[in-house]
């Protein structure tokens, strides 16, 4: 399966790292453009190619990682139909971190309206950017990354995925329950560094 990544800042990169170090490829795109993550995707070597946001958005998987405020912006014209759309995001950000008002529904419901037609996780949202990036087997055990989201399958590929970069996946449920536990900020999980023995 096409791996996307739009956002290249300090989760898209460390989720790009994480791909290109496990021999993925992806393509990565951010609103700058393909110029401007020349020395990212040299850095990463050949696994990790710059694109534009819509051949990002073209691949099977895309993991959506911006700024909350831009999810509008960077998700606007793009045809996720039949997508997995990876929910990296929280409703929250520098430099004022004043929560967003969601009146009353989980941040993924939200990003949801954004990416009809694709069936979204929520995953890699709850670790800051280095422990995605470093190793994740620790103290006998592996590092681990929750998800939750609506379609099993979908769920079942994020997992297979998240199994394939060393981690190991806990599903918490649907978007509305298990998304909850891991947002930032309220969720109980959130910024939680678990390891499964
Ligand atoms: N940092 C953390 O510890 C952490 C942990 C878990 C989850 N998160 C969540 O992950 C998401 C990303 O956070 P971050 O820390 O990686 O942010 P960041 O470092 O500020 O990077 C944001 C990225 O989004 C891109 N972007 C902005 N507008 C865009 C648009 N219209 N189209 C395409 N790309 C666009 C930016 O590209 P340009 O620079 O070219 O504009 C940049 O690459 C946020 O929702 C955050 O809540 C962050």
């Amino acid at each position: 399966m096409r791996i996307g990544i739009i956002g290249a800042g300090n989760i898209g990169a460390a989720i790009a790292e994480l791909l290109a170090n496990n021999s993925i490829e992806a393509t990565i795109a951010n609103s700058r453009g393909v110029e401007s993550l020349q020395p990212l995707v040299q850095k990463l070597g050949g696994k990790i190619t710059a694109g534009t946001i819509e051949q990002a958005a073209a691949a099977d998987i895309i993991f959506l990682a911006v700024n909350w405020s831009k999810i509008p912006a960077a998700t606007a014209g793009l045809d996720f139909n039949g997508k997995i759309v990876i929910d990296t995001n929280n409703p929250i950000e520098s430099p004022a971190f004043v929560p967003f008002d969601l009146k009353g529904q989980t941040s993924s419901e939200v990003v949801a309206g954004f990416v009809k037609g694709a069936e979204l996780v929520k995953a890699f949202n709850h670790l800051p950017p280095h422990l995605l990036t470093s190793k994740p087997d620790a103290n006998e055990g592996k590092r681990v990354l929750f998800f939750a989201g609506d379609n099993s399958s979908a769920k079942s590929v994020v997992n297979k995925l998240i199994d394939r970069l060393g981690f190991t996946g806990i599903d918490l449920g649907s978007l509305a329950e298990g998304g909850r536990l891991t947002q930032f900020p309220g969720g109980a999980l959130t910024a939680q560094h678990f390891i499964r023995l």
